[in-house]
């Protein structure tokens, strides 16, 4: 069976914690999309763990863990992430890399830059890794991908047309200077002999484990609200995170993914430009921010905070055909007088309960809020949700009457066992 994670709002919802809890169940981990922009955090004892390309499950021993078809891979960081774990004593054995997935150049982290320097005051808020064009080249076929990055011959053949266009752009548009051919051969011809021995066939590869009876997890980076065609575009990021999302990026057909867990935080955040109806201004915004330590794994930029919105957890309950939720963060709620959950928002003199697809009628919707009462009690101590105030536990519950999902995990805290499990996922 394939279950997928995927992030419901945002992105930082705490997929890489609820991936790592998941993963244990799990005999293979796959991501299927983005790049060096998702950034998780596992927290195992007293070890801190981040991660940007590698799948959350490689803690777990004998687990394989595969970068998908529809990652966009950057060597250097992968080559860090990978030295790293291996001085911290993890084994990397169980680490594949999909020969489809595309490669991430130094001229496309350079171009991210000068992109959002060009978009002055309206920029989109990109991490500045070069994700937006990698996809582009892999769209306009012009990518080059880690099979490429293989072949030698090919490699120098789709460089050399790939930078003539490049240098062009640096110093005919940006006027700034643009790459020397022989320096990235060079460098890449290490990196191609480095994860030579970790590449496979994606999809033959999961299809050979499925027969086997193997469990596998399907990991999104991002959230719906970031995904190219169903978030708030133009601010999103260039790949699919949602479900559907998964079956390309992994090359495990549509049927297969028989059931998909939405992670959601118990409010809501965003780094990065884009209209955010819930957004907070202000004291609990600000209280919330500091207690939940939100400010980006990837970059450091303080999130913006808003509250819980149903709005966009039905949203992405539909395109993703959640079957579960998993919320994540509610210790962050503790201490709060009153808590606000968004149930539809006012649009231009209309009560409305979707995503406008229109970037200034999204702007005008103001929403219209549930309020209920907040808890006290730490709940990060709590072993049991039974036991967790009742404020606390109709919080949860108003989440599944507003969504009509249930909710399978509770998290309160970053370590493993303060993961409440409701309802088996595996
Ligand atoms: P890009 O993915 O770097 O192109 O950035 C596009 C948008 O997605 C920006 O608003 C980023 O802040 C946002 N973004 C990209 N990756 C993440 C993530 O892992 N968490 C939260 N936001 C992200």
């Amino acid at each position: 069976m394939a279950v997928a994670v995927v992030g419901t709002q945002w992105g930082d919802e705490g997929k890489g914690k609820v991936t790592d809890f998941l993963s244990r169940q799990a005999d293979c981990i796959v991501r299927y999309q983005g790049g060096t922009n998702a950034g998780h955090t596992i927290v195992v004892g007293r070890e801190v763990y981040k991660f940007h390309t590698i799948p959350s499950g490689i803690l777990y021993p004998g687990k394989t863990c595969v970068i998908g078809s529809g990652v966009v891979v950057d060597p250097k960081t992968l080559m860090v992430e990978i030295e790293t774990l291996t001085q911290k004593g993890i084994s990397l054995e169980g680490l594949k890399i999909s020969d489809r997935a595309h490669v991430i150049m130094p001229y496309h982290r350079r171009l991210d830059e000068l992109e959002e320097a060009r978009r002055g005051q309206s920029p989109i808020g990109t991490t500045l890794k070069g994700i937006g064009p990698a996809y582009m080249d892999k769209v306009a076929r012009q990518g080059i991908r880690v099979a490429d990055l293989l072949d030698e011959d090919a490699f120098r053949e789709k460089l050399s047309f790939a930078l003539k266009e490049k240098n062009q752009l640096f110093g005919g548009v940006f006027g700034v200077e643009g790459f020397s051919l022989d320096e990235i051969l060079a460098e890449f011809g290490e990196y191609a002999s480095s994860l030579r021995p970790l590449v496979v066939d994606c999809s033959l590869y999961l299809d050979r484990a499925l027969a086997q009876g193997k469990k596998i997890l399907l990991e999104g980076a991002q959230g719906t609200m970031l995904d190219l065609d169903h978030g708030t575009y133009p601010y999103v990021t260039s790949s699919n995170p949602v479900a559907g999302g998964g079956s390309v990026g992994s090359g495990l057909g549509p049927g297969l993914i028989t059931t998909v867990v939405g992670i959601a935080k118990a409010y809501t955040t965003r780094v990065g430009d884009g209209p955010f109806p819930t957004e907070i201004q202000g004291a609990p915004g600000d209280r919330i921010r500091e207690v939940g330590r939100e400010y980006g794994t990837t970059t450091g930029r303080p999130r913006r905070i808003g509250w819980l919105d149903t709005v966009v957890l039905n949203h992405a309950r539909r395109v993703n055909n959640l079957k579960y939720l998993a919320l994540t963060l509610l210790d962050v709620l503790t201490g709060l007088e009153s808590l606000k959950i968004c149930t539809s928002y006012e649009c231009r003199g209309e009560e409305i309960r979707h995503i406008p697809a229109g970037l200034s009628q999204f702007q005008d919707c103001r929403p219209r809020y549930f309020e209920t009462p907040g808890w006290r009690e730490d709940l990060s101590r709590i072993e049991d949700f039974r036991d967790f105030p009742g404020e606390a536990r109709r919080y949860v519950r108003l989440v599944e009457e507003l969504t009509g999902l249930p909710v399978a995990l509770v998290s309160v805290g970053p370590k493993r066992h303060q993961t409440k499990v409701l309802k088996q996922i595996f």
